[in-house]
């Protein structure tokens, strides 16, 4: 039997995808940007095995068994096999026609808005990629499991080209710079509700795309410029311009999201009253000193710099005290170091 057991960060997108233009091979209609989590704060963990006795594949997701008839682990699975079997000498050549098992488990609330798929999905291929011995990018792979996977794939600073090829050959991830580069950028996940959503992105961003007119305006007119915009700005450590940006589209995926129809509302009051206390908090300084992003469900995702940490937190103790539930902190750094196994 040969067993890998990895670990694989969360990212939290800065420049959000939302939307797809081809939903078999997850093909994006933007770029996106994110960073990537400190590994220990908040990640999957996955372990593979490949056995000639196991008499199918199976997986088990938080210890409890799920169905591999899953369009988009089969693609995972068949495309990590293909490679395997076009590299001579393959040592994952020989095991490529063994049946697997996975166990995979988060250390934070799943599908609660915090991109647990995306940690789930670039563990998993990365696993299967030590398994079968593959190598080279495998973040078009990742994809295929969960769009935003194939940024966890990487550390630091992280862009997702939306490509042009139709077979998706371009559409990956590469690194814009490491957490290196931006030491004293901090994350600061707010869990407001860790309640799974109600409707999933994959099936809010295809509502999107069938009936936001909003949607078509964001992708042609405001992603390109501030994709570019936001990368320059990472490249700079320019604080202001990142957290501008950031807020921007956060505000207009949300925007997006209501302008679906039915809409999908992911933030509720908690989320707004955080916004607020954010914009009167960075109105108290020249430039900005903290920005938002909210995912896919209610809870903030807060990037700052390390010297305004201390002064957020005892703003947030009070505004939200300890004992409150609505908001619970979770810290996280983004990391350089990528899926280990
Ligand atoms: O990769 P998915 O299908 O979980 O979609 C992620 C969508 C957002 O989290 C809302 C945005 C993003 O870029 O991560």
């Amino acid at each position: 039997m040969n067993i890998i057991t990895c670990i694989a960060p969360v990212n939290i997108a800065v420049i959000k995808y939302w939307g797809k233009r081809d939903e078999k091979l997850i093909l994006p209609l933007n770029d996106s940007v994110s960073a990537t989590l400190s590994i220990k704060e908040m990640h999957a963990k996955t372990t593979v095995m490949a056995s000639p006795n196991f008499k199918e594949d199976k997986i088990w997701l938080n210890g409890k068994e799920e169905t591999f008839q899953n369009q988009r682990l089969q693609s995972c699975l068949q495309e990590i096999r293909r490679r395997a079997k076009q590299k001579a000498d393959n040592k994952g050549d020989s095991i490529s026609n063994w049946s697997i098992h996975v166990c995979s488990e988060n250390n934070f609330p799943t599908a609660a808005g915090l991109a647990s798929s995306a940690a789930g999905y670039a563990c998993l291929v990365f696993a299967l990629a030590q398994l079968y011995d593959v190598s080279g990018d495998i973040s078009g792979i990742a994809r295929q499991g969960s769009g935003s996977a194939c940024r966890s794939l990487y550390g630091g600073f992280v862009r997702w080209h939306q490509g042009s090829a139709l077979d998706g050959s371009d559409s990956i991830a590469t690194q814009v710079a490491p957490e290196s580069h931006w030491p004293e950028m901090r994350i600061l996940v707010l869990v407001v509700s860790d309640k799974r959503k109600k409707v999933s992105s994959s099936a809010g961003m295809q509502n999107s795309v069938n009936t936001s007119e909003l949607l078509k305006y964001r992708v042609s007119h405001c992603v390109p410029q501030r994709t570019e915009a936001i990368v320059k700005a990472i490249i700079n450590k320019d604080f202001d311009t990142f957290a501008d940006i950031t807020m921007k589209d956060s505000n207009q995926f949300h925007a997006v999201c209501l302008d679906t129809f039915p809409p999908n509302v992911y933030m509720n009051d908690t989320s707004h009253a955080i916004v607020n206390l954010i914009h009167s908090y960075n109105t108290a300084s020249e430039k900005n000193k903290v920005t938002y992003t909210f995912d896919a469900g209610p809870n903030a995702c807060l990037y700052l710099l390390q010297s305004e940490v201390p002064k957020l937190l005892a703003v947030l103790n009070h505004i939200f005290p300890a004992g409150n539930e609505s908001v619970e902190y979770l810290q996280g750094i983004p990391v350089e170091k990528q899926a280990v196994s």
